[in-house]
């Protein structure tokens, strides 16, 4: 199968929009890949963080996005086990400090050139989900299917909280709606590939929508899989 053969459905959309759950059920329905390519801005950040390295130092960013080891692990709940040069970060990863540092390090064009590739080697038969902010932009223009998720920023931030407090981690709501909203306009206003969705992209709006609707309405655009 030549690589443009290989059917890839992207899924972006802002952070809380849902993303992540549903590209992976999509993915287990389709049997498909799954990319997060969030995890690897993530993985980048923890590692900088690791490496004592200054946020604003981008020549050393990028040479840790070039040089970090990232590994993926399936795991017995379905949810992939990210390694970083060896060491399980999966919960590290997912902490706001991590995702603070992808965005950040994300608006550095040379970062996101070193992990283009690194992204596009995923694309492995028989079809790929990619989940993130510009598979269907950048990463994987020729893409068949298109979806970019949205929901309100207060959703996205009482869905992150009940994550949160499950979890036993304190925050607060209002705290949590900020850092959302800031993360927002940092991801649509950068220079290289901000966050909007690809001309041909099928827009979902999953405020008060079920995540089952929603994988549905996904799988629903999959050739030979309408309902
Ligand atoms: O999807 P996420 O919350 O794990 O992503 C963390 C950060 O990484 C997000 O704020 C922006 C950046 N990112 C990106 O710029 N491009 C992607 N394809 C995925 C994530």
């Amino acid at each position: 199968m030549t690589e443009a053969a290989i059917p890839v459905l992207t899924i972006d959309g802002p952070s809380g929009s849902g993303k992540g759950t549903i590209s992976r059920a999509v993915a287990a329905r389709l049997g498909w890949h799954y990319l997060d390519s969030g995890a690897l801005y993530r993985a980048v950040g923890v590692a900088a963080g690791w490496a004592d390295l200054d946020l604003d130092d981008a020549g050393a960013l990028v040479r840790c996005a070039f040089d970090t080891d990232i590994g993926f692990r399936d795991s017995a709940d379905g949810e992939p086990r990210v390694l970083v040069n060896g060491h399980d970060a999966t919960d590290e990863l997912r902490t706001e400090t991590a995702g603070a540092a992808a965005s950040a390090i994300a608006a550095i064009p040379e970062v996101r050139s070193a992990l283009k590739e690194r992204q596009r080697v995923f694309r492995q038969p028989p079809g790929l989900v990619a989940d993130g902010r510009d598979m269907g932009t950048v990463i994987f223009p020729d893409a068949a299917i298109k979806v970019f998720l949205t929901a309100s920023a207060e959703e996205r931030a009482e869905r992150r909280y009940k994550q949160l407090k499950d979890k036993g981690v304190s925050v607060t709501l209002d705290g949590l709606l900020r850092e959302i909203l800031a993360r927002d306009a940092r991801d649509a206003s950068r220079a290289v590939a901000p966050l909007r969705p690809a001309e041909d992209a099928v827009r979902i709006d999953t405020t008060g929508q079920g995540i089952d609707v929603v994988v549905e309405r996904v799988l629903a655009l999959v050739p030979g899989r309408a309902a």
